[in-house]
């Protein structure tokens, strides 16, 4: 289990600087990127919001970088400026951007060979769930296109296999858009999330849910025996990074045996941790894992893999419909084009060397940024998790999702975010992120600690 980094002594950020510096990033940021800027204003006629994706309109600066082209940890705006890229589409790129066994496995498939989706397997696909089992465990494994639904097929299975209604999550998790998740615990109670968007129902009548690291919460939860599955994050990546304790993940597979109720770990953005994720780097034992973004080199593709036991229970359940439209599957999921890609990635790109230089990588990373931190008396930290790692500001890391969310600082953020992307470094607009891909350089990491100490002692000056 990682060590949680020391804290920071404390320096005080005045608002006032802050706004002004925001500003005068704002006025940089529009002069130097005039073509995205024309673009994203003439895309607002058809577009919703003015995207492909709503969620592309977070990043800093009023409009979004549009891409030219990217490969490897660098990408290229139409404005003809180059970033090093630790965003990596917030983890969709973490093998970087189209590297060369991915395109050829795809240049083949949709061009050699022909045949993107046909509703029939190929032989990859078996080659790949093996891979996943090697590497994360349970042994039976089927895909879809996004960890989304990687997650919301896995619910439905638990659901099924143990006849019980309710889901537990951990509050400010994300677990892309899963009805059931968007539930936080508060001091009178579980609510909504703020923001849900046309909730199909209150997501209290559906799940329960717990702070992350609160055992005796998660204990109380489970008592009433209605809990289908626990559905985690081994580390919360989506509310900064939150570690789990010593003996807690133990602690909470022990909970969910003895209460009847099933455990999925979403592997998702805490692959970063190793090649088998934090299943594997941690010696976890879930019955069920759920993975997505990455797996196929940025070629859309997610996973779930069950227990031979589960496996076995659920193919032999007479009243689940697997096979038409019992609410489990997807037309393009587990396509021959998303195969082809996940079998390149897994079996070239993402191999066991490549992520001891990427959290080589992160390390180098996440020293260079608690020395700035702590040279200037910044009251923020910084956590690593294998290949990504992330600030928060405040002194220590926090223990719960709760605490990050409170740790939260838009403006720092939108500061911090502009100052980098106005010197060629792109964070990942959602968070503080950072994650390293096989093509990061040692050069790229110093790049941002550079950047980054200069936009701390901007901030103090
Ligand atoms: C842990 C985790 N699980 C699942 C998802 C959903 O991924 P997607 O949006 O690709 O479906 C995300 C997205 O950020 C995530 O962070």
């Amino acid at each position: 289990m990682p060590d949680r980094p020391a804290a920071a002594a404390a320096a005080t950020i005045d608002p006032a600087r802050v706004a002004g510096l925001i500003e005068r990033e704002r006025a940089a940021y529009a002069a130097r990127h005039p073509a995205s800027q024309r673009a994203f204003a003439a895309a607002g006629t058809n577009l919703l919001g003015g995207v492909p994706m709503t969620w592309m309109r977070m990043w800093p600066g009023g409009f979004p970088l549009y891409l030219a082209g990217a490969d490897g940890a660098r990408l290229t705006d139409i404005d003809g400026h180059s970033y090093v890229d630790f965003c990596l589409g917030d983890t969709g790129a973490m093998a970087g951007h189209s590297p060369a066994p991915v395109r050829a496995a795809v240049a083949r498939q949709y061009g050699e060979l022909g045949g993107a989706t046909t509703m029939l397997p190929t032989q990859d696909a078996a080659w790949v769930a093996a891979e996943l089992a090697r590497r994360f465990g349970p042994t039976h494994w089927s895909f879809t296109l996004t960890a989304t639904d990687a997650n919301r097929w896995a619910i439905r299975l638990a659901r099924q296999l143990t006849g019980r209604p309710k889901v537990l999550v951990f509050s400010y998790c994300y677990h892309g858009s899963v009805d059931e998740a968007f539930i936080v615990a508060g001091p009178d109670g579980p609510r909504p999330r703020a923001g849900n968007v046309g909730a199909p129902v209150d997501p209290r009548q559906t799940t329960r849910v717990a702070e992350f690291n609160d055992l005796p919460g998660l204990e109380r939860e489970l008592a009433a025996g209605d809990v289908a599955v626990v559905l985690m994050e081994p580390a919360l990546t989506n509310i900064g990074i939150v570690l789990p304790e010593p003996g807690y993940l133990d602690a909470v597979r022990e909970l969910t045996r003895r209460g009847g109720s099933l455990l999925i770990i979403d592997e998702t953005h805490t692959f970063s941790a190793g090649p088998g994720g934090c299943t594997r780097a941690w010696g976890l034992d879930p019955d069920i894992v759920t993975i997505g973004k990455s797996i196929a080199g940025g070629i859309p593709a997610g996973a779930y893999g069950l227990s031979a036991a589960l496996a076995d229970q659920i193919l032999n359940d007479e009243t689940a419909d697997l096979v038409d439209v019992g609410g489990v599957g997807g037309t393009l999921a587990g396509n021959a084009l998303s195969v082809a890609a996940m079998r390149a990635t897994l079996e070239q790109v993402l191999t066991e060397a490549a992520f001891e230089t990427m959290i080589a990588r992160a390390g180098r990373y996440t020293a260079g940024v608690r020395d700035v931190i702590e040279t200037r008396g910044l009251p923020w930290n910084i956590v690593q998790l294998g290949a990504r790692a992330e600030y928060r500001f405040c002194p220590q890391p926090p223990r719960t999702g709760g605490e990050s969310e409170a740790a939260a600082d838009p403006r720092l953020d939108e500061y911090l975010h502009l100052y980098t992307v106005n010197r060629g470094v792109l964070l990942t607009p959602f968070h503080n992120m950072a994650l390293m891909s096989p093509a990061t350089t040692d050069a790229d990491v110093n790049a941002h600690t550079r950047i980054f100490a200069a936009a701390a002692d901007e901030l103090l000056t």
